[in-house]
């Protein structure tokens, strides 16, 4: 049975920052509250020609540039996301056409934050079952537009971004060594999107009542998240035939400093044995966690061989975690792939084949 491996990981954030400060001028908070129940300082936001797509094409083409994988060997993309561009198509098929992920599957993967640990675990294991060798993991957000700028409970808390990994398939043991998935839908109330889906179909009404927004229970989602990050690792290091002491390093979803803290409490490690960065990007959901784990390999917090584990929490509600043997690009001598050109050769693949539907639709209308 092959192995699945984290061979690439990449980033993007959108350039403009939010801070504290500039959100006390749209609703009644302040800097102070701010910092004190969430940890966060500021958020990036997402500019008028940015969406989900564009954002986890940017960290998607970092992440295969790092494995240096070709767009077109991808077999498989999952995008998971809390703030699809659309309800369909998929926002994994808009990645895939920008990229040119020519022979790849795309579909998207919905678990809200704890998406980008299901998504990985999907992947893995069908780079384990044999059946594709290559993947790539998007989480990818613009959770700016779906929050209520005018409520303090929510606006405060997330951000855009994006993130990513590369799986492939190796015989070197290592890579994703166990996964616990959790769901319990009698919370689905506690954190939703209520409008424009089939229950509330988007109407004067709903828009008028706010439906379109997040909707969150604060309290109920933080006794729910300190109950399940512990326990989701303890799992996960059961499942591995792994204790505490062999990781070196955590990295969990960024939604609120305390929660994390919590955690940390129940596993009985110190702080710093987990990778945080909630104080400048906010809650970015499902790019939260690849966004984190980047940041901790760019600071040398993760190193090859190290026992790393992911754990996220979120709406549905879901919660998991994930153990990886770290082990990185896999060598080979194989030219370097400059991922760019595959973006402009995208561009214009893309462009054809509208045209050529195009032409073909033509011609067959002719025939009818
Ligand atoms: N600024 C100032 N005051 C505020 C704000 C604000 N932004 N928001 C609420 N308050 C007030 C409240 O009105 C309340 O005032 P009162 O005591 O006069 O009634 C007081 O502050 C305390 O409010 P609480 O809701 O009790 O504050 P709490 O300590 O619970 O913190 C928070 C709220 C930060 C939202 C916390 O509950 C939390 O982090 N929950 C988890 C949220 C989360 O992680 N969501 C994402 C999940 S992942 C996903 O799937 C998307």
């Amino acid at each position: 049975m092959p192995f699945a491996h984290i061979t690439g990981w990449g980033m993007y954030v959108p350039e403009p920052i939010l801070t504290n400060d500039d959100i006390s001028k749209l609703v009644d908070t302040n800097d102070a509250w701010i910092r004190d129940r969430t940890g966060i300082r500021e958020r990036h936001i997402a500019r008028e020609h940015e969406f989900p797509s564009t954002l986890g094409v940017e960290a998607a083409l970092k992440a295969l540039a790092v494995a240096n994988l070709a767009p077109t060997d991808l077999d498989l993309i999952i995008c998971t996301s809390s703030s699809p561009e659309y309800i369909f198509p998929a926002t994994a098929c808009l990645i895939q056409d920008q990229i040119g992920a020519t022979k790849a599957g795309a579909f998207d993967l919905q678990a809200a934050c704890t998406g980008f640990i299901f998504a990985t675990n999907m992947a893995a294991q069908a780079i384990r079952s044999g059946s594709i060798k290559s993947a790539l993991v998007v989480g990818t957000e613009v959770l700016s537009r779906m929050v209520n700028w005018k409520d303090r409970n929510t606006c405060i808390l997330f951000g855009d971004g994006a993130g990513a990994f590369v799986l492939q398939a190796s015989d070197v043991p290592g890579g994703v060594i166990s996964a616990v998935m959790h769901s319990d839908g009698s919370g689905a109330d506690a954190l939703s999107i209520p409008g424009g889906g089939t229950r509330f179909p988007a109407t004067e009404a709903t828009l008028h009542e706010g439906k379109h927004f997040v909707q969150m229970d604060g309290k109920e989602v933080f006794r729910f998240a300190t109950r399940v990050m512990g326990r989701a690792v303890v799992e996960a290091l059961e499942s591995a035939n792994m204790k505490i002491e062999d990781v070196q390093c955590i990295v969990p979803h960024q939604a609120n400093y305390r929660i994390i803290e919590t955690a940390a409490k129940y596993l009985k490690l110190p702080i710093d044995k987990f990778v945080i960065n909630v104080e400048r990007y906010g809650n970015t959901s499902t790019a939260s966690i690849p966004i984190a784990t980047v940041e901790g390999l760019q600071k040398g917090r993760i190193n090859t061989g190290d026992k790393v584990v992911f754990v996220g929490f979120g709406g549905g509600l879901t919660w998991g975690a994930m153990v990886v043997e770290w082990t990185g690009p896999i060598p080979a001598n194989k030219k370097h792939i400059y991922t760019e050109q595959y973006r402009l050769f995208a561009r214009l693949r893309s462009l054809l084949r509208r045209v050529w539907r195009h032409i073909e639709g033509f011609f067959s209308r002719k025939e009818l």
